[in-house]
C-alpha cells in the first residue's frame, strides 16, 4: 500500500499535498516525494524516509505551484531509497508519475523498452510503466491521455497512477485498477487521494473512481472515461465520515482493520507465487538457495514474539513436508549463547519489522559462522532483509497495530510455500498431497473471510469472559503454537495473564490451576491430534474448568463438551493455523476493547523492539 495525493486549482499545491501525505502515512512510510508544476516546468523532490524528513529537506526550495502530486511509499519492488522513491520522471523529463500498486508484467515491458534503448534510474515497476506510456505517446504521436489508455490495456497487476505533463501545466491524469482513488470536487479546484483524508477539510463532495477508469482533472473540469475512451458521468457523493475513521478504513482501531484485512493480505502474499493449477510455487529469493536448503541437515528458525510462534508452526510444517531437522530459537537466547552453527546450516529469520535488534544480531552471528540466512520479512529493504542472503517478503502492507495479526498469517503463508517448494524438490511430498495442499492454500483467503463473518459471536464471548483473572490456552501439534499466540495476543491487548501450553503437558502440573473460574481455551480443530485434545477437554471439564474451544465447523461432539465455541472451516492441519488463530485475535481484541484499553498502543509495548 502507498499513499497518493494530487491537487490542481488556485491554491498553493505543496502545503495541501504534504499535509495530505502525513494523513496517509498509515498506508506506507519508507520513502516520499512530490512533483510540482509552476507553469514553467516540472520540479520533483523525493527521498527515503518519512514525510517530515522530506519536508525538512526541501525547506527554502521554490515550492510555488498550483498543481502537484505526492506519494508516500510502501516498497514492493526495489528497496526504499532516494532513487526508488516516487514521483518518477520519464526519460524525456516531461512526465512525472506516482503509483500505488504492483505492475506484474513490468519485467516484460522493461525488456521491450531496453531493446528500444531505454535505461532506468530506479528498480521500480513504476518507472517502467511511465516510460512505456511515454514511448507510446512518442511512437503514436498521440495525446498523453490516449497513450495512458493504450498502455494500461497492456498492463497486468494493480495500479493507481497520477501523471503530470510539462506541456499541460494545470492537468493531472489519473487511472485506477485494484488500488483506491478518490477525487474531491471543490469550487474551481480538484483534489485526489488514496482515500478522502487529504481532502476532507476542503470538500466533502467526492467521486470514487472505479477499476478501468481514467480521469482528466483540471481546476474547473473533471472528465471521467473508461479505457474504451467512452465518457462517463462522475457520480458525486457527499461524505459524512470523520478523518480519524478514514485512516482506519472505517474500523474503530488499526488492529481490527488489520485482522479484517487478512483475506486480502494472504491473497497478496500468494499472488504471483502460488499457481495451484500449474502446480508451481515461484519464489526467486528462495529458488536461488533451493539446492543448499535441499541439502542442509538443519534449519534454524530465529525470531521473537509472534514471529517466533510462526517459526514454531513452521517447524511442524517443514519437518512434515521436507524431512529436514528444524529447530526454533528465541533470537534473544540464541545470540547470547555459544550456539553450534555449521557451514551449510540454513537460518530462517522471521520478522514483521525487519528491525528487531535481537533477531538482527542473532543472524549476523550465524552468518559469520557460514550459515545461509533467509529472511521472511514484511518491511522491504529493512535491516534483516538486507543482512539476509535471500528469502521472501510477506507483502502484508504496513502493520500499524502493535499486536501483530496480519503479519503472522502472512508469515505462515510464506513459510508454508517455502516448505512445499523444498519438499517438492526433495521428493518428500507425495504428488497428490502436494497438489491438494496447493489448491487448499489458494482457498485459505476465502476461508479466513468466512471465519471473520462470525466476529459478532466472538465479541459476545469477549463481553462474557472479559473479567477473568487468568486464561489458559491449550493445543497440540500445529495448533500448539497457535495456543501460544492466542495467549500472547490476550496478554498484550487486555493485560490479563494468559498462558499457552501443550495440551498434553497439563497433567504434569499446570492442571492444578484449574477451577470453576478459569477459562481454558482449546485450539481443537479436526486434525491427527484431535482425539487426544478432546480427552484433554474432558479432563478440564471434569475439574470444573470453563472450556472454550476453536473447533472445526460441524464438530458437534467437541461442541457438546464446551461452554462456548468459535468455529473455523475445515482445512488441512498444515494450513489450519492460518484459520484457528483468527478467532483468538478477535477474542483478544474485543476483550481489550470491552476493558476500555488502547488496543492499538498497549502500555509498555513498541511496534518494533529495536533495542536489546
Ligand atoms: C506481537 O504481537 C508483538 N508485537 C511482538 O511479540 C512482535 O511479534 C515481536 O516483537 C517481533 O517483532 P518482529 O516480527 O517485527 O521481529
Amino acid at each position: 500500500m502507498c499513499g497518493i495525493v494530487g491537487y490542481t486549482g488556485p491554491r498553493q499545491a505543496y502545503p495541501i499535498i504534504i499535509k495530505g501525505l502525513k494523513r496517509l502515512e498509515y498506508r506506507g512510510y519508507d520513502s516520499t516525494g512530490v512533483a510540482l508544476h509552476n507553469g514553467s516546468g516540472l520540479k520533483v523532490f523525493k527521498k527515503k524516509g518519512k514525510v517530515a524528513e522530506l519536508e525538512e529537506a526541501i525547506v527554502g526550495k521554490d515550492l510555488n505551484a498550483n498543481v502537484g502530486i505526492g506519494h508516500t511509499r510502501w516498497a514492493t519492488h526495489g528497496e526504499p531509497s532516494d532513487r526508488n522513491a516516487h514521483p518518477h520522471q520519464s526519460a524525456s523529463g516531461k512526465l512525472a508519475m506516482i503509483h500505488n500498486g504492483i505492475i506484474e508484467n513490468y519485467n516484460q515491458l522493461k525488456q521491450e523498452l531496453t531493446n528500444k534503448g531505454y535505461s532506468f534510474t530506479s528498480d521500480t515497476d513504476t518507472e517502467v510503466l511511465l516510460n512505456f506510456i511515454e514511448e507510446i505517446k512518442k511512437n503514436n504521436n498521440c495525446s498523453l491521455e490516449e497513450a495512458v489508455r493504450v498502455a494500461l490495456k497492456r498492463v497486468t497487476g494493480a495500479y493507481v497512477i497520477l501523471l503530470l505533463d510539462a506541456d499541460n501545466p494545470d492537468t493531472i491524469i489519473a487511472a485506477r485498477k485494484g488500488s483506491p482513488l478518490v477525487i474531491g470536487v471543490g469550487k474551481g479546484e480538484h483534489f485526489l487521494g488514496s482515500d478522502a483524508s487529504p481532502m476532507l477539510e476542503y470538500t466533502k463532495e467526492v467521486v470514487y473512481v472505479n477499476d478501468y477508469e481514467l480521469a482528466i482533472v483540471r481546476p474547473d473540469e473533471l472528465i471521467l472515461k473508461n479505457l474504451g475512451n467512452e465518457k462517463l458521468t462522475p457520480y458525486v457523493q457527499k461524505l459524512d465520515i470523520e478523518l480519524a475513521a478514514i485512516e482506519k478504513g472505517g474500523y474503530d482501531h488499526f488492529m481490527l482493520k488489520e485482522i479484517f484485512e487478512q483475506p486480502r493480505t494472504i491473497h497478496d502474499c500468494l499472488r504471483g507465487r502460488l499457481d495451484a493449477t500449474a502446480g508451481t510455487i515461484t519464489m526467486s529469493g528462495i529458488q536461488q538457495y533451493a539446492e543448499q536448503i535441499v541439502q542442509t541437515n538443519r534449519i534454524v528458525m530465529i525470531a521473537c514474539g509472534t514471529s517466533w510462534h510462526a517459526g514454531l508452526v513452521a517447524e511442524y510444517i517443514f519437518e512434515e513436508l521436507t524431512r529436514i531437522n528444524v529447530e526454533v530459537e528465541y533470537a534473544s537466547e540464541f545470540r547470547y549463547r555459544n550456539p553450534v552453527i555449521n557451514k551449510g546450516d540454513v537460518i530462517i529469520a522471521i520478522s514483521q519489522s525487519g528491525e528487531t535488534a535481537d533477531t538482527l544480531v542473532a543472524i549476523e552471528k550465524a552468518k559469520e559462522n557460514g550459515a545461509i540466512i533467509l529472511g521472511v520479512v514484511n518491511v522491504v529493504g529493512s535491516s534483516i532483509a538486507r543482512v539476509s542472503h535471500g528469502g521472501a517478503y510477506t507483502h502484508a502492507g504496513p502493520e500499524i497495530g502493535v499486536a501483530s495479526t496480519k503479519a503472522f498469517t502472512a508469515q505462515l503463508a510464506v513459510l508454508t510455500m517455502i516448505a512445499l517448494k523444498i519438499g517438492y524438490i526433495k521428493g518428500t511430498i507425495e504428488q497428490t498431497r502436494y497438489n491438494n495442499l496447493l489448491k487448499e492454500l489458494e482457498e485459505i483467503p476465502e476461508k479466513v473471510a468466512w471465519t471473520l463473518q462470525h466476529s459478532e459471536h466472538i465479541k459476545a464471548l469477549a463481553e462474557k469472559y472479559k473479567d477473568a483473572r487468568d486464561f489458559l490456552y491449550l493445543g497440540r501439534g500445529y495448533n500448539f503454537p497457535v495456543a501460544l499466540e492466542g495467549a500472547l495476543k490476550l496478554k498484550e491487548i487486555s493485560y490479563i495473564h494468559a498462558e499457552g501450553y501443550p495440551a498434553a503437558e497439563m497433567k504434569h502440573g499446570p492442571i492444578a490451576l484449574v477451577d470453576d473460574q478459569l477459562p481454558v481455551v482449546f485450539v481443537a480443530t479436526k486434525d491427527t491430534y484431535h482425539e487426544k485434545v478432546v480427552s484433554n477437554m474432558q479432563e478440564i471439564k471434569a475439574r470444573k474448568g470453563r472450556v472454550i474451544a476453536v473447533i472445526t465447523e460441524g464438530d458437534e461432539h467437541s461442541a457438546s463438551l464446551c461452554e462456548d465455541v468459535m468455529i473455523v472451516p475445515e482445512a488441512d492441519e498444515i494450513l489450519a493455523p492460518m484459520l484457528s488463530v483468527i478467532p483468538l485475535q478477535l477474542l483478544a481484541y474485543y476483550i481489550g476493547v470491552a476493558k476500555g484499553l488502547d488496543v492499538d498502543k498497549p502500555r509498555n509495548l513498541a511496534k518494533s523492539v529495536t533495542v536489546e
